[in-house]
């Protein structure tokens, strides 16, 4: 897995390809392989693919017009939703769109005392070990995948499309890839680590 863990990338053009279902199963098992937080598996996955994402893609739509409008609910985030209209166009693109779900998780605009913070800190970082497993398993299959939070952007439109057992958190886009970027910068090592002996 170190191979994968260095290989993996984000990837934003795809082969216009189907992914076989036994691959997305592969991917989805590495997924639920991950660790979580008391073992809770705080995690639901809905695999959009087909005709299907129409129905998808215009929620998405919707939600990024609405944020360019008078009525946006995200008017901080302005700057970034010309980076989100270039997730559209990949997500347009991709054969298969994967939402994971919190299933444990209130709505966004829920307040929550301390120990609900923390558990929900601790759901998400679950989560993420999730999304990671199912990155790297891509790879190995030769498969290309898109974390995507841009779906942000269109957080009441998506849900609701979704009427899924939870709130959704993620979106990941699977493909074969259609091309093979080099690896992005990162932060100086010593910049980030912090030995104490
Ligand atoms: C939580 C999360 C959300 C992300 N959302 C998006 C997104 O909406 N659109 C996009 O193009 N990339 C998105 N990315 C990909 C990052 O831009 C990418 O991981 C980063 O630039 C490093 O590049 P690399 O993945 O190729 O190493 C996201 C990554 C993470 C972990």
């Amino acid at each position: 897995m170190i191979k994968e863990i260095y290989d993996r990338r984000s990837i934003r053009k795809f082969r216009q390809e189907p992914v076989p279902r036994d691959l997305l199963e592969g991917v989805l098992q590495a997924g639920i392989a991950a660790p979580s937080s008391k073992n809770r598996q705080p995690w639901k996955f809905v695999v959009v693919s087909g005709t299907a994402k129409k129905g998808m893609l215009q929620q998405m739509q919707k939600g990024l017009l609405r944020e360019v409008s008078e009525k946006a609910v995200l008017p901080r985030s302005r700057e970034h939703i010309h980076g989100a209209e270039y997730t559209l166009k990949i997500m347009e693109e991709a054969p298969v769109i994967v939402f994971i779900v919190d299933t444990l998780a209130g709505d966004l605009s829920a307040t929550l005392d301390t120990e609900e913070r923390i558990a929900e800190i601790c759901n998400v970082q679950s989560i993420g070990a999730a999304i990671e497993n199912m990155s790297l398993a891509a790879v190995d299959m030769g498969l290309g995948s898109l974390w995507i939070g841009d779906i942000f952007f269109a957080y009441e439109e998506l849900n609701t499309w979704l009427a899924a057992d939870g709130v959704m958190v993620a979106a990941l886009a699977i493909g074969y890839p259609a091309e093979q970027p080099p690896a992005r910068p990162r932060k100086d090592f010593s910049a980030l680590v912090d030995w104490r002996n």
